[in-house]
């Protein structure tokens, strides 16, 4: 990352002041940033079905927002409105380069990377996020309100999340390369000036609902509890309906054992928040070479992670796109910097286990050659 970026912050300063905070205008964070996409290439991809993308428009009868893939009738004639897409991280190097320069904060927090196209006066209303967000101005302007307000009601009977009562307090035009960090929960609401495109790089920050629920279902299928329920004792009842208290103590007792330890927690994170999104599929090579010959590409080219590969480390233990990977503690240095940096090139001294991994992850479609230069 660039100092601009910041404001001249570094990242502990920022994160220490505004980080899940306060609000932060960082006028020209990238200077000279033109966006990543033209009009035209945003809604081209509206029209694919492996990306997601939604329209939002403020009819007459009040807001309105369709599903993609979006076909040409979708789009209003007249009036304003705004395309999303999300997940431009996975689609194109840009996007994920960009994403990259957000690196000091850890990749179990990153979301992805949006884009919006919007024509004159479009917007997706006021509303709040449920994740850290910043919004980065790409082509055009666009004006941001924003408010502490604690009043989050939203309108019932619309088809997205639009703030009942918003009362903005500051607000400001972005221009190209101008970005605005929120956090979560803080009211905001863009309006697009002329045409206008706005990347949002999201952090996610899961519930505690939702890490609960998946947390169970990880240890339903890491534990077996031994043994059956037995009563040698029992005696006989004028009153069978009734769940007998004894039962409900001992089956508290078996259930007791059901116990884990940060590690298992740790193991859940890194499978978990590894797991790729549900539509993400993975391409393997077209002309696929033998493992002698990509070992013998990787030594001279170097090899990186595909854009959709998520892979994280704690510990010994690696996790790739939901899966632990046990990697020989010889070979554990190269591949943490393979999911560091999501590169590699210094391959000389891996074992061949590590290299059986690699070619294995590169039949996968998980990581490529890196092009030679
Ligand atoms: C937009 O870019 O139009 C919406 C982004 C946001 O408000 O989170
Ligand atoms: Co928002």
């Amino acid at each position: 990352m660039t100092e601009a970026l910041l404001g001249g912050m570094k990242p502990q300063q920022f994160l220490d002041e505004y980080w899940q905070k306060k609000p932060l205008l960082i006028r020209n964070a990238i200077p000279g940033f033109q966006g990543l996409l033209t009009p035209a290439q945003a809604k081209e991809l509206t029209a694919d079905e492996d990306v997601e993308s939604r329209l939002v428009h403020a009819g007459n009868d009040g807001w309105d927002m369709i599903n993609g893939p979006l076909r040409k009738r979708d789009f209003p004639r007249s009036g304003p409105w705004t395309v999303l897409i999300q997940g431009l991280n996975l689609l194109l190097e840009e996007g994920d380069a960009l994403l990259r320069q957000f690196s000091f904060i850890p990749f179990t927090r990153l979301d992805d990377l949006m884009v919006s196209y919007a024509t004159d006066g479009g917007g997706v209303g006021p509303h709040f996020d449920s994740y850290d967000v910043f919004l980065l101005q790409g082509l055009g302007q666009r004006r941001w309100q924003i408010s502490a307000q604690k009043d989050l009601t939203l309108l019932d009977d619309v088809p997205l999340k639009i703030l009942k009562n918003f009362s903005p307090t500051q607000e400001w035009i972005l221009n190209p390369g101008d970005m605005l960090y929120l956090p979560p929960k803080y009211a905001h609401n863009g309006t697009a000036i002329g045409e206008c495109m706005t990347y949002s790089i999201g952090f996610r920050a899961p519930s505690a609902r939702e890490l609960s629920s998946a947390f169970l279902g990880f240890l339903e299928e890491k534990l077996s509890l031994e043994g059956l329920y037995t009563d040698p004792d029992l005696r006989a009842t004028p009153t069978p309906a009734r769940i007998p208290d004894e039962m409900a103590v001992r089956v508290a007792e078996m259930l007791s054992r059901i116990r884990w330890a940060q590690r298992d927690v740790t193991e859940f994170l890194g499978q978990y928040l590894s797991e790729p999104k549900a539509h993400v599929f993975f391409d393997p090579p077209h002309e696929e070479l033998s493992p002698a010959a990509f070992k013998r590409a990787a030594l001279t080219n170097g090899l990186r992670l595909d854009l959709r590969t998520q892979m994280l480390y704690a510990g010994g233990k690696f996790f790739l796109n939901g899966e632990v990977v046990i990697i020989p503690a010889a070979d554990a240095k190269a591949f943490r910097r393979l999911a560091n940096e999501r590169t590699l090139s210094e391959l000389k001294s891996l074992s061949q286990t590590g290299w059986d991994l690699l070619s294995d992850w590169y039949a996968d479609g998980f990581l490529h050659l890196q092009q030679k230069m």
